[in-house]
């Protein structure tokens, strides 16, 4: 089954702008194609989602969707039918399928692996399953010395199915690029400690607060796991990765600094050597996004509290941003959803590399219609209009 680009329309004026952009493109310096290289094959390199991600001038602003594969789409919920959530992210060939499928619909820059961030717990022994219209659900709590000790680490050969998933879509993606994932320390601890969905995270920063020497243990272990399972899908062909810290907005900016960057800068340290850029996002997160680009991420992601304007003023210089139109106003009519677009990416113009994106997940009643709308909008609006 090879990748079938639809709308083929999209497409076309793609690879026309693409071309167009080329021929104006000075060779690149001696020495320097080699020196790019390094992770990913040359076709890949070409990708505008990458060059963007690494802040290279792009033709047109690059677009995925977090969730872009998911309860929105019929065709995710026919192949999804009678397979739990947790089992159907370990068939390879149904993870293949879900990966593929929105990218059939809509001519976006990056596909994401279909996963889950519970996946890498789960393999490592933790009792968990993910509750439809729920969420993550925890058997049995890590609250004490005792339940740390059941949380062991990952192996590689834990999460075989991921790689032999990533190894596929490399093979059918065709030079564009597949974005690995996983979650961030505080997001997977919230989950453990309190058990399940919160809204206030009482438990989990009651323990951040109580035990710091129990915390820092707990975070140090998801961050093993996290590494490992992000060099796994980095290592069978992954071009991206995110570190999903979806809740780590619910800690003061003090308390992110003392009790969650270590960890996450340990984890973007670990995958420094590989070459691949690395792209970190919360919600809610307005106050923390200098921290987040600190902790070493290339690729900071906003949600839509922020403008981008603004997220550039508080993230360092050498960052690229990624986001942030609010998934809501895609309920609205067009003419507004246009606009918001537009918006967005006039204020993206302001940053070093912007990936243009929601600032949450599509949310599951959404048109994919107006997906591919919003697509096609995305790179004909900013090619017009280089920045
Ligand atoms: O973005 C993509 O298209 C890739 C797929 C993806 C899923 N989960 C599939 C999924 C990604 C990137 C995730 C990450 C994830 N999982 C996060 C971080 C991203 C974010 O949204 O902030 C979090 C916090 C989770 C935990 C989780 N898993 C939640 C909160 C839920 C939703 C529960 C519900 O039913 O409302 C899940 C389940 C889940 N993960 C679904 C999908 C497609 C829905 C499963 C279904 O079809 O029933």
């Amino acid at each position: 089954m090879m990748l079938a680009r639809h709308p083929a329309g999209a497409t076309d004026l793609r690879r026309r702008v693409t071309m167009a952009f080329a021929r104006e493109m000075p060779p690149p310096p001696a020495g320097r194609a080699c020196e790019m290289i390094t992770a990913v094959s040359p076709a890949l390199e070409d990708s505008v989602f990458l060059k963007a991600c690494r802040r290279q001038a792009v033709p047109y602003t690059p677009v995925w969707f977090m969730r872009q594969a998911g309860r929105s789409l019929p065709e995710y919920r026919a192949a999804r039918e009678g397979t739990a959530m947790v089992e159907a992210c370990t068939k390879p060939d149904l993870i293949t399928e879900l990966t593929l499928q929105p990218l059939r619909r809509y001519p976006v820059d990056a596909a994401i692996l279909f996963s889950d961030i519970v996946v890498p717990l789960r393999a490592a022994g933790v009792g968990i399953d993910i509750r439809a219209g729920v969420g993550p659900v925890v058997e049995e709590p890590i609250r004490s010395e005792a339940d740390l000790q059941r949380l062991r680490a990952l192996e590689p050969g834990d999460v075989n199915y991921v790689a032999e998933a990533v190894k596929a879509l490399v093979a059918e993606l065709d030079g564009t690029p597949l974005i690995g994932f996983a979650g961030g320390p505080f997001t997977l601890a919230s989950y453990l400690v309190d058990g399940g969905p919160s809204k206030s995270f009482d438990k989990t920063k009651s323990l951040m607060f109580s035990d710091p020497p129990l915390w820092n243990a707990l975070l140090r272990r998801l961050a093993d796991i996290t590494i490992t399972f992000l060099q796994v899908q980095i290592g069978a062909g992954a071009s991206a990765v995110q570190l999903f810290d979806s809740w780590a907005g619910a800690v003061s900016p003090q308390d992110y600094r003392q009790s969650v960057l270590p960890h996450s800068s340990r984890i973007f340290a670990a995958l420094a050597g590989t070459g691949v850029p690395r792209l970190h996002f919360g919600v809610s997160t307005g106050e923390l996004l200098g921290m987040m680009g600190e902790a070493g991420a290339d690729v900071v992601g906003v949600d839509w509290r922020v403008p981008l304007d603004e997220a550039v003023r508080r993230v360092e210089p050498g960052k690229a941003l990624q986001g942030n139109l609010d998934p809501a106003v895609l309920l609205a009519p067009w003419e507004v959803i246009e606009q918001r677009a537009i918006e967005v990416l006039d204020a993206g113009r302001t940053a070093e590399g912007h990936v243009f994106n929601l600032g949450h997940g599509v949310l599951p009643e959404t048109d994919p219609g107006v997906l591919a709308r919003l697509t096609d909008l995305v790179h004909t609006a900013s090619a017009r209009q280089p920045g």
